[in-house]
């Protein structure tokens, strides 16, 4: 479907219902709702900081093809560069980053956002696009709603 204000609130409300459950795979649950509802994400993922290294993040719950970027340091391409900086990395065009860690020539943009819990860096929602300047204030708007949910259950 066609992101807009209708579905934002609906996807909102949806991927609530799925974390106040608090049952295990849920985060994977929230990953494939946005990837089948939203026309322009094709692979939604979570990095989640690897509390065993430090700075480096490892791959969690996704929907879409499998990667073998599963274990990336802090500044190591869009997702390290957003851990680094916790702050959010939208690229309408990933052909434009030379810091950019490919993971299918499918992929032309791309969205980052760090997600914090109690003042504390936890992981990233990622998600990749097959197409170019797909991203608009809308997916915003729903990823930070979406960040802020999960950020207590990560
Ligand atoms: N493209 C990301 C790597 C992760 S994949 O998109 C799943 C990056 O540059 O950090």
């Amino acid at each position: 479907m066609k992101l807009d204000r209708n579905l934002v609130l609906k996807l909102l409300e949806d991927v609530e219902a799925v974390i106040s459950r608090q049952t295990s795979g849920d985060l994977s649950e929230v990953c494939r709702i946005l990837r089948d509802s939203v026309d322009h994400y094709d692979w939604v993922g979570f990095y989640l900081v690897d509390p065993e290294k430090e700075r480096e993040l490892v791959l969690g719950p996704y929907a879409g093809k499998p990667t073998e970027h599963t274990n990336i340091g802090f500044g190591q391409g869009i997702c390290g560069q957003a851990a680094e900086t916790g702050k959010l990395f939208l690229i309408q065009d990933v052909s434009m980053e030379s810091n950019y860690l490919s993971c299918s020539p499918e992929v032309r943009s791309e969205i980052v956002l760090p997600i914090f819990h109690e003042g504390k860096l936890v992981g990233e929602l990622d998600i990749d696009s097959h197409r170019f300047e797909p991203f608009s204030d809308l997916d915003t708007e729903l990823l930070e709603g979406i960040c802020r949910m999960v950020s207590s259950y990560i």
